[in-house]
This record gives structure tokens, sequence and C-alpha cells, in this order.
């Protein structure tokens, strides 16, 4: 079941189930039956939006009714337009008839005070308003909703039959708009063993309020804890290779799920490889957002080894004890990770620092360059 759809340059996500929605047709139907037993009216259906609805409620109707349609328009897209015209006539002649208007939505009441000029004017016997949904917050006019199926704050809705910009029909939930939404930043912190990826992680999170997932962290931390996850990586880190790519996907998609509110992520140490960048894409373009820059932190081979043996000294991490571990920790950096320089370079988002400094010297170039992405 999809949690989120995008339609044109929005994200909706899920906010009332199918089964709701045909429960609310359900009872608005059982009401409508009770009430036009034994007449014959005009169920009359507000275009384009009200198809789906009119359609469900017109199978469930048990006696006799003839059908008509009108068009009437108050949308350019989310911005509610003050005038509302008539696009369509009703027909037959409704005329001394028994009118259902059957609405999906009904919002400031506009489009409800034209249709019931028009009526009026037509001369019906009587008419009823059933809508699918209310927002009662919104609702200006004086005239009475007979039937309503759920009410709703005042939301900008999609889904069965309602659209933004002609999109959105289709789907049989109902989802809706975060109008404060606001684009998530995700960073890709990048460099070999040793740049000062975790470091600077640290201090780059407070400031832009981003969740920092380190995969080599995550690592540690399930090896420490002895889970599955964690004797599996452990022969491949405790030798500096690389964990492998389904393994460290599966764990960093999980880590992402972990933070549903986040306002972006800082990686750190992921993606290592063009799969992993492949799978982040992916997985960030289903949350309707993307990788907005990786940042490289520069730093030459001489001072990594310096800087990670001098780490070993204290850290406990097996792979920075030994001096070759580390060298093969860099040198599987330049033959598989190194590339995606490369990778996002051709996207236009590979950001090189100089990583050599002090640490709020390097924070500063490192925000220099976040601040404009
Ligand atoms: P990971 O934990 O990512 O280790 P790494 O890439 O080798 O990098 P480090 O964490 O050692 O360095 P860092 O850049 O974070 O620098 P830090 O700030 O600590 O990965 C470990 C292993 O897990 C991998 O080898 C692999 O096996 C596996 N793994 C992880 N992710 C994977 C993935 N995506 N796919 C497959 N396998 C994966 O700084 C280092 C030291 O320098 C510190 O002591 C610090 O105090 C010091 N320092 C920092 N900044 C400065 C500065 N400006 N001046 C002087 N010293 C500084
Ligand atoms: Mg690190």
């Amino acid at each position: 079941m999809m949690k989120t759809v995008r339609l044109h340059d929005l994200e909706f996500r899920k906010s009332i189930p199918t089964d709701r929605v045909q429960l609310a047709i359900n009872a608005v139907a059982v009401r409508v039956n009770h009430d036009y037993k034994g007449k014959r009216p005009v169920i009359l259906t507000v275009l384009n939006g009200a198809f789906l609805f009119s359609a469900e409620l017109v199978k469930k109707f048990e006696g006799e009714c003839e059908l008509s349609f009108i068009k009437v328009a108050s949308y350019d897209g989310l911005e509610q337009k003050d005038e509302v015209y008539t696009v369509m006539g009703a027909e037959p002649s409704l005329k001394d008839r028994d009118v259902i208007i059957v609405e999906d939505i009904v919002d400031s009441g506009n489009t409800i005070e034209t249709i019931i000029t028009i009526l009026e004017q037509e001369g019906v016997a009587s008419y009823r308003i059933a809508t699918l949904f209310y927002k009662p917050l919104a609702y200006t006019k004086p005239y009475k909703i007979d039937y309503v199926g759920l009410e709703i704050p005042n939301d900008f809705i999609v889904g069965f039959g309602l659209d933004y910009k002609g999109l959105g029909r289709n789907l049989t939930s109902i989802y809706k708009l975060y109008p404060t939404q606001k684009p998530m930043k995700n960073i890709v912190l990048f460099g070999p063993p040793g740049a000062g990826k975790g470091t600077q992680a640290e201090v780059l999170k407070q400031k832009y309020d981003l969740v920092h997932i380190s995969t080599g962290d995550v690592f540690r931390y399930n090896i420490k804890n002895a889970t599955a996850l964690g004797t599996e990586a452990k022969a491949f880190i405790d030798k500096g290779q690389l964990v492998p790519d389904t393994v460290t996907i599966n764990m960093l998609s999980a880590e992402v799920e972990k933070n549903p509110d986040a306002k972006g992520f800082i990686f750190d140490g992921f993606p290592r490889t063009e799969a992993q960048a492949e799978a982040l894409a992916v997985l960030l373009e289903s949350k309707g957002t993307d990788v907005a820059g990786m940042v490289a932190l520069e730093v030459d081979d001489e001072v990594l080894v310096k800087r990670l043996l001098e780490r070993g000294k204290t850290s406990g991490r097996v792979d920075d004890a030994d001096e070759t571990v580390i060298r093969n920790r860099i040198k599987v950096y330049y033959k598989e990770t190194a590339i995606l320089k490369g990778y996002y370079e051709k996207q236009g988002k590979y950001h090189g620092v100089d990583g050599v400094g002090t640490v709020t010297e390097i924070t500063e170039r490192l925000s220099k360059v976040i601040d404009t992405l």
C-alpha cells in the first residue's frame, strides 16, 4: 500500500483508507434510500470530482432514479478562485423534480451556492445536498448539507475523484497535502577513512538539525551487541574490507525508516559503491526527495594513517590497531569507493573541501557548501 504519492510538484500522504471511504458511502446510501423511498429523484452529479462517489451511490440506490450532470469550475490547482461558473447545463429538465445534488467535497460552499441558484431558476420541487467530504471549518454558506460522508479538517486532499491539477482522481484512498512540508536536505559526507567524517557530522547534525547515519557506527553497535548482523559484518570490517552491498543497503534503509520526521540526513560512510548510491537514490525518491550534494573531505593518505594510528591507541577499533589494515581500508577506498566522486560529479552534486586544518575551520568550509545546497 502506498503511503505517499507525488502529483506534479507536491507530495501527498495517505490520510483516509479505502475501507473508511466505502463505509461512509454506505451510510449515505442508507439514508438516501430511506428518504427517497417511492420517489423518483434526479441525481445531479457535480463534475468532475463527484463522478466516483456518485457512481457508488447510484449503484446502491434501490428505487427508480434519473441521472444528470453539471460542471462548475472553482479551482485552479490549489488556489480557490473567486468566481464559480457553469460549463454545462443540467439535463433533463429539472422543473418540478426532486433533485439530489451529489458533490465530492463541500468547502467554502461557492459551488453549492451557484448550483442552488440554478436549481431555483429551473423551478425544482425540492433539492438536497449529498457530499462525500465536508469541511465545516471552511464552509461559509447558509444551506444545509443533508448527507455528509466524512467531515474533514481544512486540508487539501486528493483521491476518490478529487484531483490536484488533473491528477489523483483514480486513487482509491484519500491522500492529503502537508502544507508545512519543507524539502529535505540530504548530505552525503564523503572521504577516505580518517578524513574526519564522523567528527564533522557530530557538529553539522546540530547546526542543520539533521539525522546523522554512520554505517560504520551502526555496524560497530551491532558488533558490540553481538547481533547476527554484527557477526556477519565483523569478518569484513576487521580486515578493512567492505561489508557486502545487500547487507549494508538493507541496514541503511532500516535506519532511514526509523526517522520518518527527519528534516534530512547526513550519510557518513554511505554510499561506498555505485550499487549503494543507486539504492540510496531509489530510497530517497520513494520519499519524494534526493541527495542534495556530496561533500567530500580531501586529506592526504599519510595524514590519514597518522590520524587513525593515533586514534587506534584508545578507540578499541580493531581496524585502527594495525597499520596494514588501515592502509588496506585506504586502498579499498580508492579501488571501490572513490569512483562515486565521478558518479555525483556527473549530476553536478560533488563538492570537494580541504580536510586539513582545525575541526572548526573545516566545519566552516563544509557549511559554506551546505548552505548553497
Ligand atoms: P567507517 O566507520 O565508516 O570508517 P571509515 O570510513 O574507515 O572512517 P572513520 O570512521 O575511520 O573515519 P572518519 O572519516 O569518520 O573520521 P573521524 O571523524 O573518525 O567504516 C568502518 C568499516 O565498516 C569499513 O571499513 C567497512 O568495513 C564497514 N562499512 C561502513 N560503511 C560501509 C558501507 N557503506 N559499505 C560497506 N562497508 C561499510 O576522524 C578520524 C580521526 O581523526 C579521529 O581520531 C579524529 O579525532 C581525528 N580528526 C578528525 N578531524 C581532524 C582534524 N581536522 N585534524 C586532526 N585530526 C582530526
Ligand atoms: Mg567515522
